[in-house]
């Protein structure tokens, strides 16, 4: 369980219930779902709460989708303090979450990590006293093959040294918006030292199916 799924002494609002917006877009998943298995769609559901919540998830949202999915309160709950995605207390506005699994150690974690806490000046599970950005340590996000890597809010940053970390947070800071992906460079998750194959795919395709 990671720092932010911790609900520890929390302030709990007594209530929680969808808006008309959450509500449409909750049908909209529950229907991809037969009428027999709509607890499958539990994990959406607590996202679209959580999202409409600030990105925190309250013990009144878990109790809330357990009763829209009509299934035990107790069965959200163990999806909601497993899965580090959820937050189980207020983050900032900005969700800094480092990779530090054992791909993006190999490739310089540590060093993300570091240039977060002194950049932001909190540590691990932390947020900062402006309410801005909270920090914290995550397992695999799945970019492995462009590690190491942070995800802030929806956004993938990859390929980072402590340079490129600290540049990232400085354009939030100043209300930029920071390019995603690979910050050294590369397209998506091509060789770092240049293609090697598929280089001239113009003559490629003049060769047909020959
Ligand atoms: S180990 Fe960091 S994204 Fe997979």
């Amino acid at each position: 369980m990671s720092e932010q799924t911790d609900a520890g002494a929390v302030e709990q609002p007594a209530t929680f219930a969808f808006t008309e917006e959450t509500r449409k877009a909750a049908e909209a998943v529950c229907a991809k779902y037969p009428a027999d298995r709509q607890d499958s769609a539990v994990m959406p559901l607590l996202d679209l709460a959580q999202r409409q919540n600030d990105g925190w998830l309250p013990r009144a949202a878990m109790d809330y989708v357990a009763e829209y999915l009509d299934m035990p309160a107790i069965q959200v709950y163990e999806v909601a303090t497993f899965y580090t995605m959820y937050n189980l207390k207020p983050v900032g506005k900005h969700h800094v979450q480092v990779c530090t699994n054992l791909p993006c150690w190999l490739r310089g974690s540590d060093a993300v990590m570091k240039a977060c806490s002194k950049n932001l000046g909190v540590g691990k599970g932390q947020t900062t006293e402006d309410g801005m950005f909270t920090l914290s340590e995550v397992e695999c996000l799945g970019a492995c093959v462009n590690a190491p890597m942070m995800q802030i809010g929806d956004d993938y940053y990859e390929d980072l040294d402590a340079d490129s970390t600290a540049r990232i947070l400085d354009e939030l800071k100043a209300g930029d918006t920071p390019k995603t992906g690979s910050q050294a460079g590369r397209t998506s998750s091509e060789p770092a030292g240049g293609l090697t194959s598929l280089t001239d795919l113009g003559s490629s395709a003049k060769g047909g199916d020959a």
